[in-house]
């Protein structure tokens, strides 16, 4: 038996977690966002089934420990390979497997994956079941309330009562439709309109599972509310992402109840610069780590000039720990003198 000694389960982390974003939450990302909250939970990039199965790129699941719980997410739609993504996942030490039902791109060269898959729940159920059976660590899955001309209010409770039926007990629902034609990825993350209310009804028909709420939630008020309402856990993408300060960094008191940590953002920078530096002592780029930074002072005097700094001088060959230091000078010296 494979010891996995870096799994310590999502179940508790999963009031709040940062959504899965590619490009995005890497891991520069995760590491950086671990900082500002110790409990939330951080989804990875999705990786597909076959580039780690048939591709053999392991290297996609590299991550720190410190990073979690950390939760990996699959693209695919095959259940013998994602069973065997989910076990290399496993042994990676990931807290959980999930499994993306919700991202628009329907066929991609290495099969079919995320929302299209609302259509079939039957293959779903499949998929999970064989990841359960070769992961010990739990499999969840994100999915849409439905796609294209589907009547949500029919297919959702379908979806999670035959999903639910192969052992899943943990769900994130992006509380939008997917139109797999005619709307770009992006456009498909705000023009179908949200639904919260059904989203709610299935807490009520489910009582016994773990549903969290995703989709257009932009503050730790609204995260609230969605709690305090009877959901079990909050996604945050594209607010977390651009504001991370805002919203991961009371994260630990308001909604997980324990102690703020004891950090300003300026600390967190510093923090930061032990983990630049191995960064780029290992040939990586300055801009790799501080393009997931530059909303950390966002609202706050001066927070322009921080991120014009980084912007423009991260890229440069000679750019290091002493370019953030400087954006931290420049961002002071615009600040008003009291
Ligand atoms: C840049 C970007 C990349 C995304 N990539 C993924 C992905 O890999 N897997 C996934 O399930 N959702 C992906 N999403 C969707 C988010 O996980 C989330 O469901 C969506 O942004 C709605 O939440 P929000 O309104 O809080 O941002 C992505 C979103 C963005 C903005």
């Amino acid at each position: 038996m494979t010891d996995y000694p870096l799994n310590k389960g999502a179940y508790q982390p999963a009031r709040l977690s940062v959504a899965p974003m590619m490009d995005w939450t890497d891991r520069h990302c995760r590491y950086f966002h671990r900082l500002l909250s110790s409990r939330a939970l951080l989804y990875t990039e999705m990786v597909t089934s076959p580039a780690l199965v048939r591709g053999g790129a392991l290297h996609l699941l590299r991550f720190s420990p410190e990073e979690q719980p950390v939760a990996l997410q699959l693209g695919g739609s095959d259940p013998a390979e994602l069973a065997e993504a989910a076990r290399l996942g496993a042994e990676a030490g990931y807290a959980e497997i999930n499994l993306n039902v919700g991202c628009p791109s329907d066929r991609v060269q290495s099969g079919t994956f995320g929302a299209v898959l609302m259509r079939d729940p039957k293959l779903v159920a499949e998929c999970c079941a064989a990841m359960i059976k070769a992961s010990p660590i739990e499999v969840t899955v994100k999915c849409r309330i439905g796609v294209d001309d589907q009547e949500p209010s029919d297919v959702l409770p379908e979806f999670i009562a035959r999903v639910a039926g192969a052992g899943v007990s943990r769900f994130s629902i992006h509380a939008r439709k997917a139109w797999l034609q005619g709307l770009s990825p992006k456009e498909n993350r705000d023009v179908p309109p949200l639904d919260y209310d059904l989203v709610h009804q299935m807490k009520g028909l489910f009582p016994a599972l773990h549903l969290s709420l995703n989709g257009g939630v932009t503050t730790l008020d609204e995260a609230v509310a969605a709690l305090e309402r009877g959901m079990d856990g909050v996604m945050i993408g594209r607010a977390a992402y651009h504001q991370p300060g805002d919203i991961l960094m009371d994260a630990d008191r308001v909604i997980f109840g324990e102690a703020a940590l004891d950090r300003t953002r300026e600390d967190v920078v510093r923090a930061m610069l032990s983990y630049i530096e191995q960064h780029i002592d290992g040939g990586g780029k300055l801009g790799q780590v501080t393009r997931h930074m530059l909303g950390l002072f966002a609202g706050q005097p001066g927070a322009r000039h921080w991120k014009r700094h980084l912007s423009e001088n991260a890229h440069k060959s000679d750019a290091g720990a002493h370019t953030v230091l400087d954006a931290i000078d420049k961002m002071h010296a615009a600040r008003p003198v009291l």
